[in-house]
């Protein structure tokens, strides 16, 4: 792994050792995969505007959110089914992220059980799909905050799964000997569902009410992920999120929507002062991270990064992506002349 100085050289190495059907599954997204590209291609519009003369002797990467300390403002996305990266699985990717001092995301999806992945001392969330059957939904969450997960993110933008071509062309199905415990457990499935099968199980009628009898119910923080628009993100303040992520996906739902960065600033003013925004989607570099930072992100979410690590050296691999992340923003801020995430603002950015 000492030959892969960067995300991409992970992203390449991934897909050389990753069954096709399963690179096809984290690698791809929704139809034409516009906002696919679109997601990696934002950041590269922007350029950004460094300050000279700043002391930047005692820069730091480290921030908060949600008032937990994080090492950078990088957190682990939710993805599903980390043990066909890697036999370490999710618990090996909460281990990675527990050292590198962030904040590890356990997705709904997960081939292992939230008690298998906590920490203690740790900062984790637990991603929530809302099920047709809700007795299934309380019992993952409460399982979940049992374990000392500290919120939960309801995903919003999933009621059904995006059309994935590239799982239609492999006929992606989960190999035999890989479940998701929890779901089973929850359910009584006796084999692991395709994520498409999973998804007949997701109530499509859920609307803002839901989030406000979750909030209601929740002990913990709501952050609700994949919201797109000034309008939704003003509803999710209004029914008690405390946070949002700017999300689509990674465009593995609807296809054609704009890159997250591209939606982040009509978030950013309509709900800023109100809740955390976050935002994922394409941010393979420290510089991506700066960027979003700059249009008043408070941290940033990476999905497939992860992945590729884990792909690529297990828990080991996810590590040594995060500490990456880690480098690249550190040395970013020293250079734009921002001694924290907290200093770096729309005047450090020039279209
Ligand atoms: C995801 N994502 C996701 N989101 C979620 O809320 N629950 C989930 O189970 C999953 N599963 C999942 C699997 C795979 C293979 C991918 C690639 C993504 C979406 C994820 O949380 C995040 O929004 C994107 O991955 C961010 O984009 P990047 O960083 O992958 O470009
Ligand atoms: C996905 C689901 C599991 O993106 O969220 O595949």
């Amino acid at each position: 792994m000492d030959d892969l100085v960067n995300v991409h050289d992970f992203e390449r190495r991934a897909a050389d050792v990753l069954e096709a059907g399963v690179h096809g599954y984290y690698a791809g997204g929704a139809g034409d995969e516009r906002t696919l590209h679109d997601n990696a291609a934002a950041f590269a519009r922007y350029r950004l505007r460094p300050r000279v003369l700043v002391d930047v002797s005692e820069t730091t990467a480290a921030t908060t959110v949600l008032g937990a300390p994080v090492s950078m403002p990088v957190l682990v996305a939710p993805t599903a089914l980390h043990r066909l990266a890697h036999d370490d699985g999710e618990p090996g990717t909460a281990r990675a992220a527990a050292a590198a001092g962030t904040i590890f995301t356990l997705s709904t999806l997960a081939t292992s059980r939230p008690s298998a992945c906590a920490i203690d001392g740790a900062h984790q969330w637990f991603q929530l799909y809302v099920l047709k059957d809700r007795a299934v939904s309380t019992a993952l969450m409460e399982e979940a905050v049992d374990c000392g997960f500290e919120a939960i993110v309801l995903t919003v933008d999933a009621p059904r799964a995006g059309r994935r071509e590239r799982d239609f062309r492999t006929g992606f199905a989960v190999p035999p000997g890989i479940d998701m415990p929890a779901v089973q457990a929850a359910t009584g499935a006796p084999v692991c569902p395709t994520p498409q099968e999973f998804f007949e199980l997701v109530d499509t009628t859920l609307t803002w009410r839901a989030l406000e009898e979750l909030v209601d119910a929740s002990p913990v923080p709501v952050v609700v992920k994949g919201v797109h628009t000034a309008e939704d993100a003003l509803l999710a303040a209004e029914h008690g999120a405390a946070a949002v992520i700017v999300s689509n996906h990674g465009g593995r739902q609807l296809d054609a929507v704009p890159a997250s960065l591209d939606m982040l600033p009509e978030v950013v003013d309509a709900v800023g002062d109100r809740v955390e925004v976050l935002m994922d989607g394409g941010v393979r570099r420290g510089t991506d991270v700066l960027v979003a930072l700059a249009l008043g992100a408070r941290a940033v979410l990476v999905g497939r990064p992860v992945l590729w690590g884990l792909a690529c050296g297990g828990e080991q691999g996810v590590a040594r992506v995060l500490q990456l992340l880690h480098d690249e923003v550190q040395l970013g801020l020293t250079l734009l002349g921002a001694p924290s995430p907290s200093h770096v603002i729309r005047a450090h950015l020039t279209p």
